[in-house]
């Protein structure tokens, strides 16, 4: 296994879960936020986070730390700065440091520039990274501003833009599903899939978020990254070789060719919805805007569904229909492939039987797998073609625990790998594409935001923009299940 070069993580706005086993012998974490805290305080606070052996390995203790610090207060960073120092030099580790921001997005630009500003940046004594969680803005020109402004004082290499879609085991697997199997490959493309669907549901509502949801909402929550990095890799080329940029390159021309919505599409093409009250189980539960921190009129999307177009040559003419809402029957993340029918309905005659169309789904979470589905004869007297199932289970692979996404993305950064994470110019590319949609919702009021009773698949109207005979698929809780109502 490969292990990190020694280094010192330090996490702003700390109150982290990070955990040990493939950590090197010399490494140290310094939390720094604004609470006054001792080093004796941090460490009680994040052991509830840790695994029993980390709590009681003294050593792994002792090579964690705390700095109180103003964010916008230079001096304290210098102080940072000296305090780093200290630390390396007594555990004897190199200049590698890791400046993690988990602090609100407010902060994203000002906190890389004052590391820059003492000086902390450099690579001349070691390797620096900044790591940035979501949102990477909220617009895109807060996306650009925020790109530019870390580019003044950092390369892109040096920047991990987590987006932790990518961190999860089965999101990889797409193109390892695409790229090991000779089976695939020759059919994934214009000539034989009739549309791509991917779905994120979410049977959880905003969970106390609401502050920040409602100046957010489905598309930039979910949309402008989770699931436009999963058409990312659905919809790329081969990259050359498996290499961060070779990979992001191929990511980002699939999102330079993105066909713009038209503002007088958009109504057509993209669906906003919001959930209202409604029982669920049995149990009254809350509308949206009942929510706490939520504007009580407010039009915050919390589901998306939309239709659109990828225009290259692989893809040209194939739907790409993707939906995701908080409040729906079930959680589940899925992509499904449709398969052109057969050219001859030899044993449909009319051409009705609409059991018959191959599906293959990628079930991201929960179930992770994958599943295949294909008409094969009834027995007994004629030809009746049922369709059937042939799933794989991540789970039969019984001794491989699926790591956390986040541990992952965490690991790779250590490693110097940016495969998983985000580069500027595709994070800009996405914002580019929903940029003109946020910007009609805003300023069109009569583009409409449905309601849905929580605890449903979103507006009806999001079925409208399936045409000749299409449906989404109901996806339920277990993989090789579909249907309206799976989970009573
Ligand atoms: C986050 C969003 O990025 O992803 C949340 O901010 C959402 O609103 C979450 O709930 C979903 O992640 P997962 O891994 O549970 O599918």
């Amino acid at each position: 296994m490969n292990i990190p070069d020694p280094h010192i993580i330090v996490i702003f706005g700390a109150s982290g879960d990070y955990i040990n086993n493939h950590l090197p012998k010399d490494f140290a974490i310094l939390g720094a936020s604004r609470t006054s805290l001792s080093d004796l305080e941090f460490r009680e606070r994040i052991t509830e986070f840790m695994p029993p052996e980390g709590k009681s390995d003294s050593q792994f203790m002792e090579r964690i730390s705390y700095q109180t610090i103003d964010y916008d207060k230079n001096d304290d960073y210098e102080v940072l700065r000296i305090r780093l120092d200290d630390i390396r030099k007594s555990l004897n580790i190199p200049a590698n440091y890791i400046f993690y921001l988990s602090t609100p997005p407010n902060l994203y630009g000002i906190i890389p520039e004052k590391i820059a500003h003492a000086k902390m940046h450099t690579e001349r004594d070691g390797f620096k990274r900044i790591v940035i969680e979501k949102p990477f803005g909220n617009s895109l020109s807060s996306a650009k501003e925020l790109n530019i402004n870390l580019l003044k004082h950092y390369e892109e290499h040096q920047i991990y833009r987590i987006d932790h879609y990518l961190g999860k085991e089965t999101v990889q697997n797409l193109m390892v599903t695409r790229f090991a199997n000779g089976i695939f490959e020759p059919l994934w493309n214009r000539n034989f899939i009739q549309r791509v669907e991917i779905t994120s549901a979410e049977s959880l509502g905003v969970e106390g978020r609401g502050g920040y949801y409602d100046h957010s909402g489905a598309m930039r929550d979910m949309i402008q990254n989770h699931l436009l990095q999963m058409v990312g890799l659905v919809a790329m080329e081969p990259p050359v070789v498996i290499e961060a940029d070779a990979i992001r390159h191929e990511v980002m021309k699939v999102f330079q060719s993105l066909r713009p919505i038209r503002p007088e599409d958009i109504p057509n093409q993209v669906i906003r919805g919001q959930y209202t009250s409604s029982t669920i189980k049995g149990k009254p539960t809350a509308g949206y805007r009942e929510e706490p921190e939520v504007a009580s009129m407010s039009y915050t999307e919390t589901f998306v569904a939309m239709k659109f177009f990828i225009d290259n040559w692989r893809w040209a003419g194939v739907p790409f229909f993707i939906r995701t809402g908080k409040k729906l029957p079930t959680r589940v993340t899925e992509i499904v492939i449709e398969f052109k029918p057969a050219p001859h309905h030899l044993f449909d005659q009319n051409g009705l039987n609409e059991n018959t169309s191959n599906l293959l789904i990628i079930r991201i979470q929960p179930d992770e797998g994958l599943l295949l589905k294909f008409g094969m004869k009834e027995p007994g007297a004629g030809f009746k073609v049922n369709q059937v199932n042939m799933d794989f289970h991540y789970s039969d692979l019984a001794d491989i625990a699926l790591p956390a996404a986040y541990e992952r993305l965490l690991l790779d950064c250590l490693m110097g790998d940016a495969t998983l994470y985000s580069r500027g110019d595709t994070v800009e590319a996405a914002w580019g594409f929903i940029q003109p949609i946020l910007d009609a919702w805003t300023n069109d009021p009569s583009i409409p935001i449905y309601g849905y009773p929580a605890g449903t698949w979103g507006p009806l109207e999001s079925d409208k923009l399936m045409e000749n005979g299409m449906k989404w698929r109901f996806p339920c809780k277990n993989l090789s299940d579909d249907g309206l109502y799976c989970e009573l």
